[in-house]
């Protein structure tokens, strides 16, 4: 019989709005993601609205999306596409239902950094510039239906057979209650284009996030944002 696997005592290796992620414990090269316990209460608890309880999957609903589109995008395009990250199922966990999938990594070895994560580190130049309009292109041109593209779901990962790239590691699926996306290719491009431009219009204002003690921006953050963008303007 397969194990639970113990996930309680080490500590996870990032934290989502919704999920923990950790190593997985037998296999280096996958992660297991499992759903916070405070989110499943808030969300889906006994205070939470009528109609998410009713839901039958409840705090899985983003996972069921996420499947349900990984698979589709698999039989259209006839195997993965190599800008989403590759699912491997499902196992038990001390922390419940564990969502495990391929664990990317960064050319040093450590776990991949999502863009966001690139940007506050000051790390965003034209090599990782270029890395996202390839991911871009490839991402607007397939099929694939987001319902949550952020800065945070893609990280730039680096291997053998792809080298450097962006990969979609959350967001999958359809999030409205009719499938629109799905039904009309025309209206998924345009959507998937405006979520890119949103993330690009993003990009200097999170290069700008300030470490403080407070956690809080420091009152010259925006002076240094509108001169960090009139130097990209003069630079062209
Ligand atoms: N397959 C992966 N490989 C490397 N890092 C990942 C992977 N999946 C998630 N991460 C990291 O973990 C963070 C949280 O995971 P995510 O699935 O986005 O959780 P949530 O659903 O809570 O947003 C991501 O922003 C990313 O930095
Ligand atoms: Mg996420």
């Amino acid at each position: 019989m397969a194990s639970v696997l113990q996930l309680s005592s080490v500590p996870p290796l990032a934290v989502g709005t919704l999920r923990r992620v950790y190593a997985h414990p037998r296999e280096q090269d996958r992660l297991v993601k499992v759903i916070r316990p405070e989110v499943i209460e808030r969300r889906w608890g006994r205070g939470a609205a009528w109609y998410k309880r009713f839901r039958r999957a409840r705090q899985f609903i983003a996972v069921q999306r996420e499947v349900e589109e990984y698979l589709a995008n698999y039989a259209r395009a006839g195997g993965p596409a190599p800008f989403v990250q590759r699912v491997f199922g499902f196992e038990q966990t001390d922390l419940g239902l564990g969502f495990v999938i391929e664990a990317l990594h960064g050319a040093d070895g450590a776990i991949a950094p999502s863009l966001g994560a690139i940007v506050r580190a000051g790390r965003y130049d034209s090599r990782v510039r270029e890395a996202f309009e390839r991911f871009a292109r490839d991402f607007a041109a397939s099929d694939i239906v987001i319902g949550d593209f952020s800065a945070e779901n893609i990280v730039l990962a680096w291997d053998e057979e792809f080298g450097e790239r962006f990969v979609l590691v959350d967001g999958l699926g359809s999030s409205t209650l009719i499938p629109l996306k799905a039904l009309c290719r025309p209206a998924n491009r345009w959507s998937k284009l405006r979520q890119l431009e949103r993330v690009r219009r993003q990009l200097p204002v999170l290069a700008d996030a300030w470490p403080t003690t407070s956690g809080r921006r420091p009152w010259w953050s925006p002076l240094r944002r509108r001169a960090r963008v009139a130097a990209r303007r003069a630079v062209g």
